[in-house]
């Protein structure tokens, strides 16, 4: 673009970012992000807040508008414009940072007026105008000022953080903040502000997974299939859920009822186990997985059995059903380990921080109908009904059942993305994605010593291998 057509074409951007977002990325907004492109324009309006489901095109709609700010805006205002992009981790804000680094290398008209090589986290133009990504300390979050302040996943940057950035924007002419995110923390101040964006001064937004063209219908369907309710309405929806009061319903649950159970000859089968602290039970689930369903077969409870005779009544279990794999709780650790001595296939769960995702997933599974469990296993069904988001005692077999089920969800899916959509590794519900490479536990798998191992002792290729030889 030569210089006479680019001025024409910045007062274009000037009143038409949706314009800026096409010539820049080579895509077409979506209508929920082109309404906020428009109003981005209006300089007005300093507060929004995007709740919007997961891969709804935040990150690369905020760094569009990052990048109209340092680009466009400063030739019309004539001055320097800065903007600082947090994210709730140093990651989230680098990916949004990234896609400017990319775009000022891609376009020339961009590249020709960089005052130098942009560094891994800025981007300094000759007027003066940079955009920086800050990690999410509050210490580098004291010092810059700024006039665009975005947050991305804000539910992860925390309190705390929201607060204390607010005031990079305080002596700005044209103070603008973004707050966007995923709003999977009910709690969090993200979701509070969503709430009562009045009160806070805040434009609201929400993007849904359905509006957009590049996330498959089928996923969609799979997801509202596989996911609780609560879970969809975050992930996909981007709207906030509160878990509290009971998990299951029990409408829905009567529903899951039957007076026998036909077993499936060919289905796997799985074992949970809950281990006990008198006075709570050690519990012990079979359960039969077919396809997306699941069958309970079996439930027994320990109380004051000797620990060697639990084993052996476990191990006896485990035999009769030809358990493919037992999942254990990991605490305590030495209970799982001797299970795990006597030959079995003892796969230890850090139940505590997986514990969210394996609620969710029992959820969908009795609120779809999608698991039978005997009428006369009332001691289970007792407890699933006095199931809360927040019970902590007696609902060891329940803790059990989860432990069975696990990925009962996810086994059954074939699309990638998933996978990745419903094991969402977020730092602050401290569940790990097993599927996800780069979030994986470090140590090395016990098997191959090559590749870093998940919440197993294995990593994802020999667990699947392992599953395979098994049967
Ligand atoms: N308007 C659009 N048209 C086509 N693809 C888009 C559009 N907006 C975003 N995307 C794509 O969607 C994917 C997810 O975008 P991203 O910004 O990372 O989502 P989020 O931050 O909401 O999770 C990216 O691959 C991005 O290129
Ligand atoms: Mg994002």
């Amino acid at each position: 673009m030569n210089p006479a057509k680019l001025a024409i074409r910045i007062h274009e951007w000037r009143n038409d970012i949706a314009l800026f977002f096409e010539d820049i990325t080579g895509l077409t907004p979506t209508d929920d992000q082109e309404r906020f492109l428009l109003d981005m324009q209006d300089l007005s309006k300093d507060r929004s807040i995007i709740s919007a489901g997961r891969g709804t095109g935040k990150t690369l709609c905020l760094a569009v508008v990052a990048l109209w700010y340092v680009f466009v805006l400063p030739k019309i205002v004539r001055q320097p414009i800065k903007v600082v992009v947090l994210g709730g981790s140093f990651e989230q804000s680098k990916n949004l940072y990234n896609y400017i680094k990319e775009w000022s290398y891609k376009h020339d008209y961009i590249k020709r007026e960089l005052a130098k090589e942009p560094t891994m986290t800025e981007t300094l133009f000759i007027d003066g105008s940079w955009v920086k990504a800050l990690t999410a300390s509050e210490k580098q979050v004291r010092s810059p000022r700024a006039d665009l302040l975005i947050i991305d996943e804000a539910v992860e940057a925390g309190e705390m953080l929201i607060e204390a950035a607010l005031q990079i924007i305080n002596a700005s002419k044209y103070p603008r903040i973004i707050l966007s995110s995923t709003p999977h923390e009910f709690s969090s101040l993200f979701v509070k502000i969503w709430d009562k964006p009045s009160e806070f001064g805040y434009t609201t937004y929400n993007w849904q997974a359905k509006n957009c063209h590049w996330i498959k219908q089928d996923t969609i369907d799979k997801a509202k299939k596989l996911l609780s309710a609560g879970m969809f309405q975050i992930e996909f929806e981007g709207i906030p859920y509160a878990f509290t009061g009971s998990v299951f319903h029990l409408e829905a649950l009567k529903l899951c009822l039957f007076k026998t159970i036909q077993k499936v000859d060919e289905a796997e089968t799985i074992m949970g186990v809950d281990w006990g602290f008198y006075p709570a039970p050690t519990c012990c689930i079979v359960v039969q997985r077919v396809k997306d369903r699941i069958k309970v077969l079996h439930i027994d409870s320990y109380l004051k059995e000797k620990f060697e005779d639990v084993l052996d009544s476990l191990e006896q279990t485990a035999k009769t059903f030809q358990v493919k794999v037992i999942y254990v709780d990991s605490i305590p650790p030495g209970e799982g380990i001797r299970l795990k001595d006597r030959g079995l296939p003892v796969y230890r769960i850090a139940f505590k921080g997986e514990k969210p995702l394996l609620i969710s997933n029992l959820q969908a599974l009795v609120e779809q109908k999608r698991i039978e469990i005997p009428e006369d296993f009332f001691a289970l069904i007792s407890q699933m009904r006095a199931y809360r988001f927040d019970t902590k005692k007696e609902d060891d077999f329940v803790d059990a059942l989860m432990l069975a089920c696990r990925g009962v969800s996810t086994s059954v899916s074939t699309s990638e993305d998933l996978t990745e959509l419903i094991y969402i590794g977020r730092r602050n519900m401290r569940f790990k994605n097993p599927f996800k490479k780069d979030e994986l536990d470090p140590k090395l798998c016990s098997r191959c010593q090559k590749n870093p191992k998940w919440a197993h002792d294995m990593c994802m290729d020999c667990w699947e291998k392992f599953l395979d030889e098994q049967g």
